[in-house]
């Protein structure tokens, strides 16, 4: 963990928000702050309860929290529908209003008012019923980033049927196994979208998939690209003519607060991905507070997420949060480079964007691409800037503050986590002072602790440990589909009756959270999450591996990069061309997000003496240090080591 730390480029100043920020923001005082804090801990079911007041309920609930660690049930007994509250509640003052404001990676565009997005919903809603989808049926969406997968989503939780998005770039085999874990009964897809240029071809990988995935019953295809692509009758389904004649009447499914929303799949530290879910009354409660404050969202706002829908940013903060606060959502398509590094500021230009939500990731490529490209365009309408994903380094949280946001736009480091269905950790804009490097405070409801491994409380300022929560908040993930004892062992079992992260943090005397990145065998490349053992399975799959071993490596602008070091099945050599085969072969297993940066051929891999992989060491070699740190008593042959490090 240290050793990451270091990696972290010191910046001890402290900034502001702007005097002209602070006063017209929803909050600004920090005794505020203190105060509310201190009420969502102090009384949680009073806190909770004044703010799902806000929103609408068929029914109201008998209490608002149930806790029986690990078990959390919020708005007990009481019915609403998330789309509801996302749109119908939102036609009154706001029809006219656009609720999303789409560019086509082409250039193409498109506005949805509050009117039309509840229209397109009721009228999909109706096709899905249709199909035959019926309360509690999963329905698989692997669409691009376009108007319809958003209307998807929604149309899936106005009748009660639980969505499940899957990337737009994961492979075939990727979106089998999460159809098949869901065991989805329709499919939502596209002719193909639009990414740098080219089409990627997401009805030739479904057609692949299905092949594999029997539980699918029907599939519907959003023409986007109009590439030529088969349609299987019976089965398959042109979105627009199912949409023709499909009626817009489609009241909200009262639903119960703990039904389930939808299933969101993300990488752990062993095995196959899980199946996250999502329910729905804590859920709306959470990502509308959190988009409330966090992103100061007002009525004249036009605020724009740039991650994919695929990734729970997208469910949280462009779709859900964002349209329960009644606020305009920009969607893009494409690659933020596409066709060239100036396309994100061009669109902010355009459509005069004033919160903007992105990556580190991305803003190290923005930065690496130059400044002369933002200074092309006029970015006066921004007034807040977000990045989430990963640490931000001082350096690009400096860039970000001085070159994008003129020195004038707050930024908010959100810290969470797929499982934790919105921001947990983070300033309040208005509020706080910023520390570049520092995600925050945490947000209301939220107790975190740093422990050492055997779980006491560290309060030593800025000391490392362990970073749990210590007690339930509305959006927290309900189990892991299909797999509850995953759930108990992953997240309940380190620390008993504590959530636990995954991730390593210190807190400052100031009580500011630095989080120094992930503890476990997961890595974070370009803020993507990504399992060593799901990359290392891949490569075992391949006739010519016999065994791998897949650890993460600093690097500029992805953060971590994926080195593999592989052993080979007798017979095959170590060839360059075997290299490209091999990263292909990941490619085709998981998808692109997954291709190893490197593959280094060995003998042997490092072991213990009872047959561990000592990935510690790997690391190390990955990184290129060449003295190797810690203790390597309980390696089996040392000079395997000495092989790694000369590259043999
Ligand atoms: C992991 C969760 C939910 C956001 C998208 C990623 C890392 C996320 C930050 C941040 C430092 C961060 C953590 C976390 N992470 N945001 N602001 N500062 N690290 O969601 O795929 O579920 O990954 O991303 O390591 O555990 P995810």
């Amino acid at each position: 963990m240290t050793e990451k730390l270091e990696a972290v480029l010191k910046e001890d100043r402290v900034f502001e928000p702007s005097a002209a920020f602070k006063e017209a923001a929803r909050l600004n005082d920090p005794a505020q702050y203190e105060a509310m804090y201190r009420q969502s801990l102090d009384d949680p079911e009073a806190f909770w309860g004044k703010v799902a007041s806000e929103l609408h309920w068929f029914k109201p609930w008998e209490r608002v929290l149930e806790w029986q660690a690990p078990n959390a049930r919020w708005f007990v007994g009481a019915q609403t529908n998330i789309t509801y509250n996302a749109l119908d509640r939102n036609l009154a003052s706001r029809r006219t209003k656009a609720a999303i404001v789409f560019e086509g990676e082409p250039g193409d565009n498109q506005v949805l008012t509050y009117h039309d997005l509840h229209r397109e919903v009721c009228k999909f809603a109706n096709v899905l019923k249709g199909l035959g989808v019926k309360k509690g049926d999963r329905v698989t969406i692997y669409l691009p980033m376009i108007p319809e997968v958003a209307i998807a989503m929604l149309a899936c939780a106005r009748i009660g049927a639980i969505h499940s998005v899957v990337f737009g770039g994961f492979s075939a085999s990727a979106l089998a196994d999460r159809i098949k874990d869901a065991q989805a009964s329709v499919l939502v897809t596209a002719d193909g979208g639009w990414r740098r240029g080219s089409v990627v071809p997401l009805k030739n990988n479904a057609d692949e998939a299905l092949a594999e995935a029997p539980s699918i019953k029907s599939v519907v295809v959003v023409r986007r690209t109009g590439e030529d692509i088969s349609m299987q009758p019976g089965r398959d389904h042109w979105y627009h003519e199912l949409m023709q004649n499909a009626s817009d009447q489609c009241p909200a499914e009262p639903m119960d607060s703990e039904d389930p929303l939808f299933i969101l799949y993300t990488s752990g530290s062993t095995g196959k991905p899980k199946g996250v879910l999502h329910t729905i009354g804590g859920y709306q409660t959470y990502t509308y507070l959190t988009a409330k404050y966090i992103f100061d969202l007002q009525e004249q706002d036009t605020y724009f997420c740039t991650a994919d829908v695929g990734w729970i940013t997208g469910h949280s903060y462009v779709v859900y949060g964002i349209l329960l606060n009644g606020a305009t959502t920009v969607m893009y398509e494409g690659a933020p480079n596409w066709p060239d590094p100036g396309r994100i500021w061009q669109l902010i230009d355009k459509h005069g964007v004033s919160i903007l939500y992105t990556a580190p990731t991305a803003i190290r490529a923005f930065m690496k691409a130059g400044e002369q490209w933002p200074l092309k365009y006029r970015l006066s309408s921004l007034r807040l800037l977000g990045t989430v994903g990963e640490p931000i380094n001082p350096e690009a949280w400096m860039w970000y503050y001085n070159v994008i946001g003129k020195g004038r736009c707050p930024i908010v480091d959100t810290w969470w986590q797929t499982e934790t269905g919105g921001i947990m950790i983070t300033t309040l804009p208005g509020v706080h002072a910023m520390k570049p490097g520092h995600a925050g405070k945490p947000f209301f409801g939220i107790a975190p602790e740093i422990v050492d491994s055997s779980g006491q409380p560290i309060s030593n300022p800025d000391e490392g440990g362990h970073l749990i929560i210590r007690r339930p908040w509305p959006a927290m993930l309900r189990t892991v589909w299909g797999d509850p004892q995953r759930y108990v062992n992953q997240y309940w079992s380190q620390y008993p009756g504590n959530y636990f992260t995954g991730d390593g943090a210190r807190r400052d005397a100031e009580g500011y959270y630095l989080i120094m990145g992930r503890v476990d065998d997961v890595l974070n490349v370009s803020g993507h999450r990504l399992g060593t053992m799901e990359v290392e399975s891949a490569l075992v799959s391949h006739p010519a591996v016999a065994e791998s071993a897949v650890v993460g490596k600093p690097d500029p602008i992805k953060g971590e990069a994926i080195v593999a070091f592989v052993t080979l099945k007798a017979g095959h050599t170590n060839l360059e061309a075997l290299k490209n085969e091999l990263k292909a072969h990941v490619v085709k297993v998981i998808g692109a997000i997954a291709r190893p940066d490197e593959i280094r051929f060995t003998d042997a891999l490092p072991k213990t003496r009872s047959g561990k992989i000592m990935r510690r060491l790997l690391r190390q070699i990955a990184a290129g240090e060449t003295d190797i740190k810690g203790d390597t008593s309980t390696l089996e042959d040392r000079s395997v080591v000495e092989k790694l490090k000369a590259g043999e």
